[in-house]
């Protein structure tokens, strides 16, 4: 039985019931539908791809037909251009490519292949509209925002010897990249030492454009030649190889839908090799290990490529490089102490081979001296090539300069990262209600409540079911009582139903997709038949902006926030389950040509609405809170993402935690899994596991099918209940650590959950661990269980340092595996030596509540004696803190002088309104504790600590008094820890603690 139904009608509960019946003859078996989607076979372009790159590493005489002309280089303000021919093979023909190399300020590399033929131009489609016949090359608009400023110190040479041109740049001139005339290439070198190398296996391919040749379909034979047609009906007899099978240039067929081509083959292809690296780390979102596995077949390998084709993967599997919600074409090589990487700006179907061969310089010396070669090769359907090199050597300055173009993660407002409880669905407004209540009556603190597609009046989205949601105002205004807030969803997919006005206008104004007939695109999905808005035209962006105003949606107020789902997109009678790549959007481009990135328009689009809702009225807008499902490199700016549908079981739960991170190293941070599985009915003890995990998730939020039972955590009975509490507690009373980790990420890219490789990139043990991480910059170590019964963990510490238990202080020493016990109560969770902790302990209803609340500092000393943290704290909502309002503090202990100090970070002091308004308002804000843990036995006996404090009003003087401290001694494996009583420091302020 459903609970919370009260003041819902029989009839309702009827429609209901229907409803959900209909639902589960849609919910799908228990595992993917693979025959759903392409394998890299049934793709046109990847096979020809790989049967290209098998043609070249099989043949040893193979020589990539890509040479560089050497006559049109030019080198002008860090800029290299040049043309790139590619010969047709036994002609004297070839093809125009031309060449960019851009060299930026940051030491960012980027290298740009387009094509001259396409580069002006449409095409005719059957009905007379038009098409692009340009290489889509408009991915950048959506995708970088910055680090695009040219390096005025990169210069060149040319080496007519070696037949290559030379360009020195990056910071210090240490990076280089040596461009190969014939066959064209380029290695990339940092420190004289080559990190990267394009088109070392001769991999590269950009298909060249072709005029359609009709000819009968009876009259062709195989092998047949093709008729030259005009100087573009060029069909070489490289053409004719097994690699150029033409079966699906002008059009392919799967699973019964038929995509015609019309501008015919156009994929593009390049190799990227990095000598001495084993492991590679990046391209989300797929399941499986972090460091990616090979590729082409073999024991515990995968025999497709990692595909990247966002796509509504129902039940997708474990360990799988199939394709899911979102593409980040980004990744990350890494060999003891370097990490390099490339982003490959694409937003077209992508496929990822990769490979490692391993060279051993002397065959009997036993692996001794061997290295391995990763080698990945980069297939896209359509689009320029366009690649950018990153050349490290820290993996956080492969991060960084990787966020510095696609942006940073938005500083999220603070209750985006505390709780969120979601389920398919929430059923009436007094529902709501209800369970908003049951939360308070448990004590249990959550901040969010969500609302799936059934608020909507017959899944039109902008509109309330008037008999289940008669009063969302009211709704929100309980919900808003305790600073808590409302999502709703809002899905691209318009229901194409006459008297809907979102419907008419956005047929009326022609703000929708086209079909490659240039109509109206129709298709199906939650709502029916459904038209979908092109976020890529600029009026249907402004039109959508105007929908989300309070007055426009009505029953919407300051408190409610947007999830944007089923924006791959997902159209459930569409190919693969999205949409036809001959679709057409805005500015003639084919789908096919901007599939991966189309999720992110929605998410922009959106995020522009909902800054709009506010300006007008209020100067202290607040920032936005958009969670999406599809997404590309980018859309780590407008919120947050989730892994979309899982299933509650073990397994998932623990594949979550390499998903998260990889999300993480690939600049998203924001990332979460639905806590307690999609599909399914978790055990409570799987729930239980599954909130201690989701306390880690930077995204933390519970969701389930509406099939599910009913699993709000109030509901786990004894002892679940109070531990899920706990592990809730847990994330809030650590959320001042949460936001300074998030603001760091939004100010250098920088992942929240740090694994193993990031934290400690000269320790090749730990490259392939993704079951354990670091949270920020506060050297908490947490390894969740992810195992049924299981009752103590493992976890490895990379480093030579002391780690304490979190909960008890037992000490552990690194580097080696420890064990720590487990017990279903327990979160395996470590402090390493060296780090200072911020907390708020004081449990509240909701994250909102805590703004005036004191602060604990804990204190973790290790070998050094010596601890740092940070504390970035503002209002949590407004965007007043680029106005100084803020407060960032460094706490420094220094074993030297016994002391703790607090110093200011910002380096100018803010002198703006908003910032003294906000400084005043925190003035009272104090830090009520600090504990010291590994606290030096010479304190055994000391009762109490000297406190200094600035004074305010601009007084330099410091007061000082005297606060009692206690001691605690050691305890069989347990460190001393003392605790300063009520030190009673402003959180903002200056002071000091001496421990003497
Ligand atoms: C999709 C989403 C899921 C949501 C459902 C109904 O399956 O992934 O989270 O509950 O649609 O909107």
């Amino acid at each position: 039985m459903m609970l919370g139904l009260n003041g819902l009608s029989r009839r309702w509960v009827g429609l209901l019931a229907l409803y959900i019946a209909i639902l589960s003859l849609l919910t799908p078996a228990a595992t993917v539908k693979h025959d759903n989607f392409k394998t890299c076979d049934q793709s046109g372009f990847c096979k020809r791809n790989r049967a290209y790159a098998d043609t070249a590493i099989s043949n040893s005489k193979w020589e990539s037909p890509y040479s560089l002309d050497q006559a049109s280089l030019k080198f002008d303000n860090g800029i290299l251009t040049g043309v790139v021919n590619k010969k047709i093979i036994n002609t004297d023909e070839s093809v125009r490519l031309p060449l960019t190399v851009a060299f930026y300020e940051s030491g960012t590399a980027r290298v740009t292949i387009d094509e001259e033929k396409r580069q002006k131009g449409q095409i005719e489609l059957r009905h007379g509209s038009k098409a692009s016949k340009q290489r889509y090359n408009e991915a950048e608009k959506w995708a970088i925002v910055g680090g695009t400023t040219v390096s005025k110190g990169a210069a060149t040479s040319q080496d007519t010897e070696t037949g290559t041109t030379k360009v020195v740049y990056g910071p210090g001139s240490k990076f280089e990249a040596v461009i190969r005339h014939a066959p064209f290439g380029v290695d990339f070198k940092r420190d004289g030492e080559t990190q990267i190398k394009f088109n070392d296996r001769g991999l590269l391919n950009v298909e060249h454009w072709r005029q359609k040749v009709e000819k009968p379909k009876e009259e062709k034979r195989e092998g047949e030649e093709e008729k030259k047609e005009g100087d573009e009906a060029v069909v070489a007899e490289s053409d004719k190889s097994a690699a150029e099978d033409e079966s699906t240039w002008w059009e392919e067929s799967f699973g019964g839908n038929t995509d015609s081509k019309p501008r015919g083959p156009e994929a593009v292809a390049l190799d990227v090799s990095f000598p001495g690296y084993q492991h590679v780390y990046g391209v989300a979102e797929h399941t499986g290990p972090l460091s990616l596995k090979e590729t082409r077949g073999g024991e515990g390998k995968h025999s497709d490529p990692y595909r990247l084709h966002n796509s509504d993967v129902f039940e997708y599997e474990m360990d799988s490089p199939m394709t899911l919600y979102g593409s980040i074409p980004f990744m990350q090589a890494q060999k003891k102490d370097s990490t390099v990487g490339v982003f490959w700006l694409n937003a077209a179907e992508t496929w990822i081979d990769i490979t490692k061969t391993s060279t051993s310089a002397n065959p009997l010396s036993l692996g001794i001296g061997s290295a391995t070669t990763t080698q990945a090769h980069w297939i896209s359907e359509a689009g320029v090539l366009d690649m950018f090199v990153f050349l490290g050597p820290k993996p956080q300055d492969v991060i960084g300069a990787y966020t510095d173009l696609t942006g940073y993660t938005q500083l999220p407002q603070q209750f985006a990262i505390a709780y969120h409880q979601c389920r398919w669905n929430y059923v009436t407004d007094e529902d709501v209600r209800d369970v908003d209540r049951k939360f308070d009556k448990h004590n249990i603190p959550y901040d969010v409540i969500w609302l799936d597609i059934e608020y909507t009046d017959g899944k039109k989205y902008f509109t309330w079911d008037p008999m289940t949601f008669p009063d969302p105002l009211g709704m929100n205004e309980q919900l808003d009582e305790h600073e808590r807030k409302l999502v709703a969803i809002i899905d691209p997919h318009i229901k194409n139903e006459g008297n809907y006005p979102v419907n008419e206008e956005l047929k009326s104004k022609d703000l929708a997709v086209h079909n490659k007939d240039s109509n109206i695109y129709e298709g199906w999905c939650w709502p029916g038949s459904s038209t979908w808005i092109d976020c890529f035209n600029p009026k249907a962006r402004d039109w959508w902006k105007g929908l989300f105003r309070y007055d426009k949606f009505k029953g919407t107020m300051k408190n409610v926030w947007i999830w944007n789902d089923m924006n791959e997109p997902s159209v459930f009678n569409g190919p693969e389950t999205t949409m036809p790549k001959d679709n057409i959007h805005h500015g003639g481009w084919e789908h096919r040509d901007i599939h991966n990135v189309n999720g992110l328009t929605l998410v922009n689009a959106t995020y522009d609405a909902l800054l709009a809702r506010d300006k007008d009225e209020d100067k202290h807008h607040v920032r936005p809170f958009i969670l999406t499902r599809s997404f590309y490199s980018g859309s780590q700016r407008m919120g947050a993402m989730w892994t979309g549908d899982n299933q509650a079981d073990w397994p998932r739960l623990a594949e979550s935690i390499p998903m998260v991170l990889s999300m993480g190293i690939s600049g998203f941070p924001f990332a979460g899994a639905d806590v307690g599985g999609f599909f399914g009915n978790p055990s409570k003890e799987l729930l239980t596991r599954w909130y201690q995990t989701g306390a880690f998730y930077p995204f933390f939020r519970g969701h389930a099918h509406i099939d599910t039972r009913r699993r709000e955590p109030y509901l786990a009975g004894d002892p679940y209940k109070a531990i899920i509490a706990q592990a809730l507690r847990l994330r809030y009373s650590l959320l001042p650590a949460w936001y300074t980790a998030f603001h760091e990420a939004s100010v250098s890219g920088a992942p929240i959950l740090r694994p193993n490789y990031y934290m400690h990139p000269g320790d090749e043990k730990g490259f392939g661990i993704d079951d354990q991480f670091y949270l920020g910059s506060y050297g908490l170590l947490a390894k969740p269980v992810t195992q049924e019964g299981q009752q103590g963990q493992d976890i490895y510490l990379a480093d030579k340092e002391k780690y304490y238990d979190y909960f008890d202080y037992w000490t552990y020493e690194g580097p080696g595996t420890v064990s720590v016990a487990a017990p279903l109560e327990t979160i395996p969770l470590l402090m390493q030596g060296g780090h200072i902790i911020p907390r708020r302990d004081r449990p509240r209803r909701s994250s909102g509540l805590m703004r005036y609340d004191p602060f604990t500092l804990v204190i973790v000393l290790g070998n050094s004696g010596d601890a740092e943290g940070m504390l970035y704290l503002d209002d949590g909502e407004s965007f007043d803190f680029q106005d100084g309002a803020f407060i960032h503090r460094r706490f420094l202990y220094t074993s030297a002088t016994s002391s703790l100090v607090s110093e200011d970070v910002a380096s100018t002091k803010a002198s703006g309104k908003k910032a003294q308004d906000y400084l005043k308002q925190m003035e009272s804000v104090r830090v009520e504790k600090i504990i010291v843990i590994g606290a030096p036995a010479a304190w055994k006996g000391m009762s109490d600590v000297e406190v200094s404090e600035e004074l305010g009003g601009g007084e330099s003087a410091a007061a000082t008094r005297r606060v009692p401290l206690d001691w605690h001694e050691k305890d069989e494996g347990r460190a001393a820890w003392a605790v300063v009583r009520d030190p009673g420091v402003r959180v903002g302020g200056g002071w000091k603690i001496a421990f003497a």
